[in-house]
C-alpha cells in the first residue's frame, strides 16, 4: 500500500465521497459544504473595506476558535492587527492529528477554497502578507490537489502581488507536517514551521505578539478559516443568529464508532447530546468520547442531556460512540499509550505522568489496583492538567478522568481487595 494514500484515494479528482455529509441548522441551509456564491465577488467586497471593518465583522459573528480552546477570532485578529513588529503570517492549522476527527480533511476536499480565501481575509484584516498551510504529514495525498487550487487562485488574482487589483498582495505555501500529533499544538507547529523539532513554547508570548520568526502570527483551524469566508459572504450577524448566545454558529462533527450513520455531520450549537445521538443511529451507545482521546468520555444514559456549547460538552469536532460490546478500559489504555507515544517530553508532568497513568490502567486491567492508586490517578491527572506546558500534557489524563467519573463500576468492579476494605470508603463519583 502507498503509505501516503492507504486508502487509495484519487487526487487527480477527490471525487471520493469520503464522509456522509448532513446539515441540521434551524431555519438555516447547511453552512458548509455549499459552494460559496463568488469567491471572486467576495472578496472584492472585503478588499474594498476598511481591515478593521472587516474585523468588527467577524467580532459580530461572536466566531470562537475552532481548534478548540474558543478563543474569539476577532479579538484574537484585532490584537493582531496591532501587534507591532515586522511582517505578519498567518497560519492554518491542518494537522487534524486528533483520533477521530477527520471534518477538515473532508472541509479541504470540499470546499478548499474556503479556506483559502478565509486565509486572506485572515491576512488582509491583520495586515500580513504570507500564509502557510500546515498540512498533516498523514494527508500528502491531498498536497497536489491543494497546490492545484492555490494555483487556480493566483491564476484567477484571488492570491498574489495585486489581488484583484486591490494593491494587496497575499501568498499562501504549503507546509508538510511528518507525523507528530504534539505539531497541532499552535507552538509547536510553529517550530516545525521553522524547521526545528516540533516542541510547543512556553505561552505568553502568545503568536499574535512572537510567532513565526518571532514575529506577530495568527493561527487559525481549517474549519475557522472556512467559516470566516461565510461571514464575510453572508454577514456577521446572519452567523451570529444560529447557535446560542455564547456559541455562535454551527460545528462540524466527525461521528464514529458504534452507529448507523458516521460521517461528517453539521450541527448548530445548543444541539443536546441525545438528538444527535438519535441523528446518526446510535441505538444502543453506551459512552461517547467527545473531541477525542483529549476530550471527555461521557455516559450516553446519564449525560444525554447535555448541550453542544463552549461551557458544557466544548466539542472539538468528534465524537466516537461506543455501545456496550466495547472494552472500554481496553480504549482507555490505548488512549494512554498514544499519549505516551506523542508526548515531546520536554516537561515532566506530562512525560512521566502519561507512562504512570498508564501504568495505572494496566494495574486496574490486571485486577491489581487499590484505592491508592485510584487516588493517585486522580492527584496525577490534576497535577498534569495544571502543570504541564501544553494542550497534550493538561489533557492526557482526561480518558481515566472522565472514565472513573462517567463509569466509576468499571474501576470498582476491577480493584484488588488486598489491603482491607476499601470499597466502602472511596467514593469513586466524587473522584
Ligand atoms: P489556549 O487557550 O492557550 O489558546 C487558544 C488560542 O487563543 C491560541 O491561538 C492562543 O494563541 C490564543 N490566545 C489565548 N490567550 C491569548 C491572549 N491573552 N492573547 C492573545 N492570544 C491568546 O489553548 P491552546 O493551548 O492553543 O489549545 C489548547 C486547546 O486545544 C485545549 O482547550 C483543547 O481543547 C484543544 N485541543 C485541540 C485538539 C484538536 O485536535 N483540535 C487536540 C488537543 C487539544
Ligand atoms: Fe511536551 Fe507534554 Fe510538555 Fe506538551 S505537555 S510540552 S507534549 S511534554
Amino acid at each position: 500500500a502507498d503509505i501516503a494514500n492507504p486508502n487509495g484515494y484519487d487526487s487527480g479528482t477527490l471525487d471520493y465521497v469520503d464522509a456522509m455529509v448532513v446539515s441540521r441548522i434551524r431555519n438555516q441551509g447547511p453552512v458548509f459544504f455549499k459552494p460559496m456564491r463568488d469567491h471572486h465577488a467576495v472578496l472584492q467586497g472585503v478588499l474594498a473595506r476598511h481591515p478593521i471593518e472587516i474585523i468588527d465583522e467577524i467580532a459580530a459573528s461572536k466566531l470562537r476558535g475552532r481548534g478548540g480552546a474558543g478563543f474569539p477570532t476577532g479579538l484574537k485578529w484585532r490584537l493582531a492587527h496591532e501587534a507591532e513588529g515586522g511582517q505578519k503570517f498567518i497560519i492554518c492549522n491542518a494537522d487534524e492529528g486528533e483520533p477521530g476527527t477527520f471534518k477538515d480533511r473532508c472541509l479541504l476536499t470540499r470546499s478548499p477554497r474556503d479556506v483559502l480565501i478565509g486565509m486572506v481575509v485572515a491576512g488582509f484584516a491583520v495586515g500580513a502578507r504570507s500564509g502557510i498551510l500546515y498540512l498533516r504529514a498523514e494527508y500528502w495525498y491531498l498536497k497536489d490537489y491543494l497546490e492545484r487550487h492555490i494555483g487556480e487562485c493566483r491564476e484567477a488574482g484571488l492570491l498574489g502581488d495585486d489581488i484583484l487589483g486591490s494593491g494587496f498582495a497575499f501568498d499562501i505555501r504549503i507546509q508538510m507536517g511528518a507525523g507528530a500529533y504534539i505539531c497541532g499544538d499552535e507552538t509547536a507547529l510553529i517550530e516545525s514551521c521553522e524547521g526545528k523539532r516540533g516542541t510547543p513554547r512556553v505561552k505568553p508570548p502568545y503568536p499574535i505578539q512572537s510567532g513565526y520568526l518571532g514575529m506577530p502570527t495568527v493561527v487559525n483551524n481549517v474549519e475557522t478559516f472556512a467559516i470566516v469566508s461565510r461571514i464575510v459572504e453572508e454577514g456577521g450577524r446572519w452567523y451570529a443568529s444560529m447557535g446560542t448566545e455564547k456559541s455562535s454558529g454551527t460545528r462540524l462533527l466527525s461521528v464514529s464508532g458504534d452507529c448507523a450513520r458516521p460521517g461528517i455531520y453539521e450541527i448548530e450549537w445548543g444541539m443536546r447530546l441525545d438528538e444527535v445521538l438519535g441523528m446518526v443511529g446510535a441505538s444502543r451507545p453506551m459512552a461517547v468520547q467527545v473531541s477525542g482521546p483529549s476530550g471527555e468520555c461521557v455516559s450516553a444514559a446519564k449525560d444525554g442531556g447535555r448541550v453542544f456549547c463552549y461551557s458544557d460538552l466544548s466539542c472539538n469536532g468528534s465524537l466516537m460512540i461506543f455501545d456496550e460490546s466495547r472494552d472500554l478500559l481496553g480504549i482507555i489504555r490505548h488512549f494512554m499509550s498514544f499519549f505516551v507515544q506523542e508526548s515531546c517530553g520536554i516537561c515532566t508532568p506530562c512525560r512521566s505522568g502519561c507512562v504512570d497513568m498508564l501504568t495505572k490502567v494496566d494495574r486496574v486491567i490486571g485486577g491489581k489496583a487499590t484505592k491508592q492508586d485510584l487516588e493517585d490517578c486522580n492527584a496525577w491527572g490534576h497535577l498534569m492538567r495544571s502543570t504541564s506546558r501544553c494542550g497534550l500534557g493538561t489533557t492526557a489524563a482526561k480518558p481515566i478522568l472522565t472514565t472513573m467519573k462517567s463509569f466509576p463500576e468499571l474501576y470498582r468492579d476491577r480493584l484488588a481487595v488486598v489491603d482491607g476494605p476499601i470499597l466502602a470508603s472511596f467514593d469513586l463519583e466524587k473522584a
